[in-house]
């Protein structure tokens, strides 16, 4: 489990083992999930949800989704770091686009984007692949296009609107995607894409079926609040325990017991001897 995991191998864990991806938007979580032995780090939007409290996705830009990355990156993880591009970085033209995902993999230090949508962003897939940048797109419940869904709704349900998904995963793959993010979608549409493609399914609320899984750190560890949609399982509650260190430190500096003499400095006893020689009024109380 020690070599460094690349897109090819991602593309060979078509039918397993399971892919397991989860967001990270810092150093310190890159480390704690590079060390859990996770495949993917997804430097997901989902950082102007869950870090800067943000509605929606769509006040993220190109600038605040480099930082992050670059955080991420600098921890070395083991996992294949994937870089979301952001809400109107891939909408405007493919010229454009390949030059604000190469920022992502030049000043980010990203190994692969992702991009939301399907056969409308065939276009803008190509050109970034032909840049030699992975790209793993992401159809479904794409929380980019909110306003146009009415809201966070799982798609998919009506005969229509399945075909339509089915036929953007073709597409997508047509156009040179590596892997498919499937996010909120009925889990049979889900199975019948993974069964048809021939590169991996990663689901969110996508059911079992698909080649991998991925979670939003923050849900996963129980440190999100507000609503939780059903396909989040919490594994921990780290707001609690946060909360409670926090409260103890409170406790203790208004008590006196923080800090101790053990985590305070000391002047050698001839320093201390001579400064109180300098100032009789001054030092300890008692
Ligand atoms: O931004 C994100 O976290 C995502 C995942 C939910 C797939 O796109």
């Amino acid at each position: 489990m020690t070599d460094k995991v690349t897109v090819p191998h991602i593309r060979s864990r078509k039918g397993g083992p399971p892919i397991a991806m989860v967001t990270a938007y810092d150093y310190p979580t890159a480390r704690v999930v590079s060390e859990a032995g996770v495949d993917v780090i997804l430097v997901g939007d989902s950082v102007g949800n869950v870090v800067h409290g943000f509605d929606t996705t769509l006040s993220v830009d190109l600038d605040l989704m480099v930082a992050h990355t670059a955080a991420v990156t600098r921890a070395r993880p083991r996992p294949l770091v994937v870089a979301d591009l952001p809400w109107m970085t891939y909408h405007v033209s493919p010229e454009d686009t390949v030059r604000n995902a190469a920022r992502l993999v030049a000043e980010g230090g990203a190994e692969a984007v992702k991009l939301e949508g399907g056969s409308r962003r065939v276009a803008m897939i190509e050109r970034v692949v032909d840049a030699e940048i992975p790209v793993m797109g992401h159809l479904g419940l794409t929380p980019q296009s909110v306003h146009v869904m009415g809201g966070y709704r799982v798609q998919g349900r009506a005969l229509e609107d399945a075909r339509r998904v089915v036929e953007d995963a073709h597409a997508l793959v047509e156009a040179g995607v590596f892997a498919l993010v499937l996010e909120g979608v009925p889990d049979l549409l889900a199975e019948l894409i993974t069964k048809e493609v021939p590169v991996p399914t990663i689901g969110i609320g996508a059911g079992p079926h698909t080649d991998g899984q991925v979670l939003v750190y923050h849900d996963l560890v129980g440190y999100s609040f507000g609503h939780q949609p059903k396909f989040v399982r919490r594994y921990a509650d780290l707001a609690a325990v946060a909360t409670q260190a926090v409260a103890a430190y409170v406790r203790d500096v208004q008590t006196g017991s923080f800090p101790s003499d053990e985590e305070s400095y000391h002047l050698s006893p001839e320093v201390a001897a001579a400064l109180l020689g300098d100032h009789p009024s001054g030092g300890r109380s008692s």
